[in-house]
């Protein structure tokens, strides 16, 4: 079967781009990007391609060169889902904050949500591609309501998953040149029918051989796999970092001297002051679930350490700047650089820089942040979500500035949250002057130019150094 129209159900950081990318590569397929938040569709459909709603290096040329040519952004929902033969769901599946699994299982009222208008619309056969992530086995239940939902009229929908890999801020080279794309769907031959039609959609850009074909329940767990994998990594080189700190040893040096061995490689082996994004902890502790659910308790928490490391690396990174101002930041101006995440992206989902700011502010510190993407009112709504203190008193405590030089301005100390390659280029001297003294910097991200730093007077922590 060959796919003329795709629709995808969600116009997020994962619908929006990887959209843009199959309109681009595809130019004969209609791709249509459906979400129920109309300010998010009227800013996908903004003249000005700046104000976009997802930030990511190279994302407004595409779009650019797509949208209204074969890629589309609208609230019509219905309408999309009739004309395509070929739907994605990519909608959010946060944590549960209510009920059974609270904390832990991922919320899957959303995609249910989207599985019976899918079934409510449907006139025709369709197929139906999980990209949100999801539990594994989670097909069976959409089978379930899209078989049994609908208007009863013979309808045969096929499911696949197709877990997406990219990561934010790199998500446009990502998406470009995948190391591998997976599809996974039933054996039967209508499955693979099925199947073949998505990697013909693939096989557009991304070499065949990287286009890898499996069940469908491996394909849904290994998107968690992979999730934790990488999580394992951040967490057991933090955990190492905190071993540096106190043995003398640096752990640059320690992940260089690893990540030489072809079997562990270097990447993803970068100290920190703990990884955010909204998918880490939220994949982890829901694979957490799923183990527990099958009374795999030794595997449950054999991952929740992971989460508990990360914890810990944050709650210490706060602790580190109390305990060196002198046991007290009570009324002290403590700067943030950044907020986000990571860099290159505007996403502060789980950013590290909200629990180390909480934290601060129950000290009663004051903290001002600059983030070069990431607007005021998503960082008091960060704040606000945690419920630590009233909205007022968070607006009290943050203050976001436009400017990093205002921001250390008068600071006692500086702490880098997010590893914005700008940050680097600063006029050190020129902050230090305008700071109290001793002036502090703690560097989350191991950034900044330590010999620089201490040569202007600065006193420099950096992650993972004996300081
Ligand atoms: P997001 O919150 O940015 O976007 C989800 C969108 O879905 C929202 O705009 C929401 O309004 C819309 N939506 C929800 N229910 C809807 C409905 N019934 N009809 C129409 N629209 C609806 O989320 P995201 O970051 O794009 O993540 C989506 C999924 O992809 C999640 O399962 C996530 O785990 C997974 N994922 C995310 C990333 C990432 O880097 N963000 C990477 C890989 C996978
Ligand atoms: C992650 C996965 O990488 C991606 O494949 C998946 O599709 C979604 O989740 P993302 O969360 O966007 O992507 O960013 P990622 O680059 O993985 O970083 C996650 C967090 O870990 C960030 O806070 C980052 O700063 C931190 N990190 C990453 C480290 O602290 N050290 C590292 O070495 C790598």
């Amino acid at each position: 079967m060959k796919i003329k129209n795709i629709c995808c159900i969600g116009a997020g950081y994962v619908g929006g781009p990887t959209m843009a990318v199959i309109a681009q590569k595809c130019p004969d397929i209609k791709v249509t990007v459906v979400d129920i938040n109309a300010d998010r569709i009227a800013a996908w459909n903004d003249e000005d391609i700046s104000k976009l709603p997802v930030y990511e290096p190279g994302l407004d040329e595409v779009v650019a060169e797509a949208r209204g040519r074969n890629l589309f952004f609208s609230t019509d929902v219905d309408k999309a889902i009739d004309e395509s033969q070929m739907i994605f769901m990519s909608v959010n599946t946060p944590t549960k904050t209510y009920g059974k699994g609270k904390g832990m299982a991922a919320d899957l009222k959303f995609i249910e949500l989207c599985a019976r208008q899918i079934a409510k619309v449907a006139k025709d056969d369709k197929i139906v591609v999980e990209k949100s992530t999801l539990p594994v086995r989670t097909a069976s239940a959409i089978k379930n309501i899209l078989d049994n939902t609908g208007n009863g009229n013979g309808i045969k929908f096929q499911i696949l998953s197709n877990p997406e890999f990219l990561a934010e801020g790199t998500a446009i080279p990502d998406l470009m040149n995948p190391d591998r794309v997976l599809i996974g769907g039933d054996t039967t031959p209508e499955g693979q029918e099925a199947i073949q039609a998505l990697v013909d959609v693939y096989a557009n850009w991304v070499p065949k051989e990287q286009i890898l074909t499996t069940n469908i329940w491996s394909s849904e767990l290994s998107k968690l796999t992979a999730n934790a994998f990488l999580a394992q990594r951040v967490s057991s080189i933090n955990a190492m970092s905190e071993l540096c700190e106190k043995t003398g040893a640096d752990v640059n040096e320690v992940a260089k001297a690893i990540g030489m061995d072809s079997r562990i490689g270097p990447k993803f082996l970068k100290a920190s002051v703990g990884f955010g994004g909204s998918c880490f902890q939220k994949d982890i502790l829901n694979l957490v679930y799923i183990a527990k659910t099958y009374g795999l308790n030794e595997v449950a928490d054999y991952w929740e350490q992971v989460i508990i490391m990360n914890d810990h690396q944050k709650k210490r990174f706060a602790d580190n700047i109390v305990s060196t101002l002198y046991n007290t930041v009570s009324g002290k101006k403590i700067a943030f650089l950044g907020w986000a995440f990571k860099k290159d992206t505007n996403d502060t989902r789980e950013s590290a820089a909200i629990y180390v700011a909480d934290d601060l502010l129950n000290e009663q510190a004051r903290v001002s942040v600059y983030d070069p993407k990431v607007v005021a009112e998503r960082m008091y709504a960060n704040l606000d979500y945690l419920n630590t203190r009233t909205a007022e008193e968070n607006r009290e405590g943050l203050e976001v500035c436009k400017d990093p030089y205002q921001a250390c301005e008068g600071s006692h100390a500086i702490a880098v949250l997010t590893e914005w390659d700008e940050f680097k280029t600063y006029d050190w001297q020129n902050i230090y002057d305008k700071m109290q003294k001793p002036a502090f910097v703690f560097d989350g991200r191991g950034i900044l130019d330590k010999q620089q730093l201490k040569d202007i007077g600065f006193v420099y922590y950096k992650i993972g150094e004996d300081n």
